[in-house]
């Protein structure tokens, strides 16, 4: 397969519906934060066609509610990186690392995250493969199921030391770097082995294929953040209430292997909030409990990036609290990488606003309304 770098694109094709927000810097604007330790996302994009309809059920046919389908900027690699664009707000970088796709919808989707300040110099094209796509299906009380078509994220380097070699670069200088599952696991892996050489924080986003997650993955990350559901589907055991949560949590964690490589568990429950389970240095578990934040108007329109907001947040507000613990002393620092309370509400606050509006990154919300 043919790559290159993807290279500023004077074309704007209108294939896409989507109302860009107001930038929240550009590489030449923020060139006073570029020092900062970045935010680094490896993974996927997608142009997402949505559609007002529950989804349907086996062999059945359904008209969706509205006339025509709307058009969003997707794909949780991408989302993400908006995110936290628009959370960190021109204080440090933000780098995206994925494959843009060789058709009309790959110009929007590079206009709109060079638009939102998100960092693209790292990500490649593939020649032989379009975009990935994302159909959403908006059921009327908010809930969203989606069918993605991976298309150009799936295209990345066979050669593995080439791989190694590119995240190498990807994740230099780094202080968190965010992964999910809708790229390769193997590309997932080598990013956060790379990330974790380089010193960064690494979060996993259990989103994307529901296969099992690799063993090897668990342990080549810090946090690994799955839904209700997803965690149910890890652990084949339900969530429910909190202590089958908890439970369900643990279980994930063992999951990862050797004891000292096991990661951190960060659980999103929908309205029940999240909960955070990490594993001491004596085998026990230790448990926190967040709340979840009000959707504004009471309602969710949309759960299309809740997900990825809540997320974003983790790792920007993470991402500062590394910064203050460079500042102290080893033993001050232990467990620094602890989301606090103020992360917490700052990540639910973000999920609650992603969720009260329309579509996936045109739903992301700014620093400005989360703190
Ligand atoms: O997390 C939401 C995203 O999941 C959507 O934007 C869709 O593209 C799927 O990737």
């Amino acid at each position: 397969m043919t790559r290159s770098f993807v290279a500023t694109s004077a074309i704007a094709l209108l294939t896409l519906s989507t109302v860009l927000p107001a930038a929240v810097g550009t590489a030449e604007t923020c060139a006073a934060s570029m020092d900062r330790p970045s935010i680094v996302v490896v993974g996927s994009l997608n142009v997402d066609i949505i559609v007002a309809s529950r989804p349907p059920e086996l062999h059945e046919t359904v008209v969706a509610v509205e006339p025509r389908a709307r058009f969003a900027m997707g794909g949780k690699g991408a989302n993400q990186a908006v995110a936290a664009a628009r959370l960190v707000a021109g204080a440090r970088p933000v780098k995206f690392v994925g494959v843009f796709g060789n058709d009309a919808h790959a110009v929007e989707l590079e206009a709109e995250l060079r638009a939102n300040g998100v960092d693209i110099s790292m990500s490649e094209r593939a020649h032989d493969l379009p975009s990935g796509q994302g159909f959403v299906m908006l059921s009327p009380d908010g809930a969203a199921s989606s069918v993605v078509i991976p298309g150009a994220n799936s295209r990345w380097p066979t050669d593995e030391a080439e791989l190694a070699r590119r995240m190498e670069a990807a994740t230099r200088g780094a202080a968190v770097v965010m992964l999910q599952r809708e790229i390769p696991d193997r590309v997932t892996l080598a990013a956060a082995r790379a990330a974790r050489e380089r010193g960064a924080l690494v979060l996993l986003d259990a989103g994307g294929v529901d296969d099992p997650i690799p063993p090897e993955l668990l342990s080549a990350v810090d946090y690994v953040m799955p839904n209700e559901t997803e965690l149910e589907r890890q652990t084949n055991a339900s969530a429910d209430t909190d202590d089958l949560a908890y439970a369900a949590a643990e279980a994930l964690i063992k999951k990862a292997g050797a004891r000292r490589e096991r990661p951190r568990v960060l659980a999103t429950l929908g309205a029940r909030g999240a909960l955070l389970v990490s594993e001491e240095k004596d085998g026990g578990f230790s448990r926190a409990r967040f709340p979840a934040a009000e959707v504004p108007g009471g309602k969710v329109v949309d759960a299309t990036a809740a997900g990825d907001a809540f997320r974003a947040a983790v790792a920007a507000f993470l991402a500062e609290d590394r910064d203050a613990a460079t500042k102290k002393t080893r033993a001050e620092t232990a467990g620094g990488a602890l989301v606090s309370p103020r992360v917490a509400r700052a990540a639910a606050a973000a999920g609650a606003l992603a969720a009260s509006r329309v579509g996936a990154a045109p739903s992301l919300p700014s620093r400005a309304a989360v703190v």
